[in-house]
């Protein structure tokens, strides 16, 4: 009799622990088997090579300039990114294609400054208009930007069929960024379709040299999926790091810009939206007498890491730490560096989501009590109270506080089966590589 309870208590001690140890273990698992399937590629930066105090020097060192041909990580990129991953702006390589692409996306990105705060206010509103309760903040993010990089791109009010094409392709894309669910090509077609139908509309000329679909990729990778799924990840960290640093929101709400800003700034430091970024060297690299990074070699820069050094208590959220001489030279590239390909959305980005945060401060008490980690798996729950509503969060932060920790459990099993075979998938196809090998010999992709 003894036995069988004791077996019983042994399986529910185990069962019931099982939020507490399994998701990390699995989590380092997926890493070995991304790195089993991957290959051993890529010199880390900051590492053993380059230390921190060259993290810069060698991101900007010309040769650190290609972006996607030689590496089998590109595989990997391609195969999320897709359709049409061969033409969007962050993987075409250095050339007259690219300066053509990038001088649109400038170009749709050069709207003044107050023009940019309005426009995302006016999305937001609609965004927000009768939300409230529990919410996903990534989820209530996704048509608000959707909207937003409609309107930039076409200078006109965006349709609701349009919005949710938008945002059923770039949720798609960051899901499946993030292994938490696989791609649904049907959904990113279906906005390709419909981007073609529309490439006349486009409030400045395409590139030219470019076929209709191509500009029809261009289009949906840098405004369609990069543009949506980077402001609405940078918008959930935001609004999550405000619903669980109470101080920091009522301080926020006050209506301080600058300390907004800083909070911003504190954010992208903690959660920057680039684990790491990589270059294939297109030519050696000197380091001192004796070492040299060769040409082909992959650089793998690592944010997160970048932007711990240098700060005490790198681990603690502080905003102020920005609010001091000398702040400027920090540790802190959230848009990358100047000389080496940055965002071309560093300017209007931060006023974007100031504004934003401003519409749900204005509106919203926040509150959340689960998990936050870079990657954001969990999309960020949140409670949203209406400001003036009676205010007690307290079961919900308990009930989230559980139903988040067990979700971890199922999240991170299905993240190691189905990352699994996204990367056994995306270096079956080689995308890349067979791309530069097609293009080697004259042909068309
Ligand atoms: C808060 C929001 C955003 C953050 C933190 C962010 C961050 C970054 C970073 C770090 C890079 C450079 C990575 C590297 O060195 O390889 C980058 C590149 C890029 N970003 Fe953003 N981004 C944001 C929003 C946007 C938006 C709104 C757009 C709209 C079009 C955009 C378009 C791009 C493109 C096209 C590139 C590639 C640039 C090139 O290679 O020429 N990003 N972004």
């Amino acid at each position: 009799m003894m036995m069988p309870i004791l077996l019983v208590a042994g399986v529910a001690a185990v069962v019931l622990s099982l939020p507490w140890w399994l998701p990390a273990r699995v989590v380092a698992l997926r890493i070995r088997v991304f790195e089993r399937i991957n290959g051993p590629d890529g010199i880390p930066v900051p590492g053993d090579l380059v230390g921190v105090e060259r993290f810069r020097e060698v991101y900007s060192h010309p040769a650190a300039g290609g972006r996607s041909k030689g590496a089998a990580l590109s595989d990997l990129f391609w195969y999320w990114l897709s359709p049409g991953p061969e033409m969007h702006q962050e993987h075409l390589e250095a050339g007259d294609r690219y300066d053509a692409v990038a001088r649109v996306t400038r170009g749709l990105l050069a709207v003044r400054r107050a023009e940019a705060a309005e426009l995302a206010a006016r999305c937001a509103a609609r965004a927000l208009d009768g939300r409230r309760g529990l919410v996903r903040l990534r989820d209530l993010m996704m048509p608000l930007w959707a909207e937003f990089s409609y309107e930039l791109v076409f200078a006109e009010p965006c349709p609701r069929e349009a919005r949710d094409l938008i945002a059923r392709n770039a949720g798609d894309v960051v899901t499946s960024l993030k292994c938490t669910g696989l791609r649904h090509m049907g959904r990113r077609r279906r906005l390709t379709r419909y981007l073609l139908g529309r490439l006349s509309r486009v409030r400045l000329p395409l590139p030219g040299g470019l076929t209709p679909r191509q500009q029809a990729y261009y289009l949906q990778g840098a405004f369609f999926n990069t543009a949506v799924v980077q402001m609405s990840e940078a918008m959930a960290h935001l609004l999550l790091v405000l619903a669980r640093h109470p101080e920091v929101q009522e301080r926020a709400r006050t209506g301080d810009d600058r300390y907004l800003d800083q909070v911003i700034a504190e954010t992208m430091r903690l959660y920057p939206l680039f684990g790491i970024a990589h270059r294939i060297t297109t030519g050696d690299i000197p380091l001192d007498e004796r070492t040299t990074i060769p040409a082909g070699s992959v650089l793998c820069f690592n944010y997160p890491q970048f932007h711990r050094t240098g700060f005490t208590d790198p681990d603690r959220f502080d905003p102020d730490r920005f609010d001091r001489p000398g702040a400027k030279d920090l540790n802190h590239i959230p848009f990358g560096v100047a000389a080496n390909r940055p965002c071309p959305a560093w300017r209007i980005a931060p006023i974007a989501m100031r504004a934003v945060a401003r519409e749900v401060l204005d509106r919203y008490r926040l509150d959340s009590s689960v998990s936050h980690t870079r990657s954001l798996p969990n999309r960020g729950p949140c409670l949203l109270t209406p400001l003036g509503a009676a205010h007690r969060p307290r079961p919900a932060l308990a009930y989230l506080r559980v139903r988040d920790r067990w979700e971890d459990v199922w999240r991170s099993l299905v993240q190691l089966v189905l990352g699994t075979y996204m990367v056994w998938d995306a270096r079956r196809q080689r995308l890349c590589e067979r791309h530069f090998t097609a293009e080697a010999h004259g042909e068309k992709t």
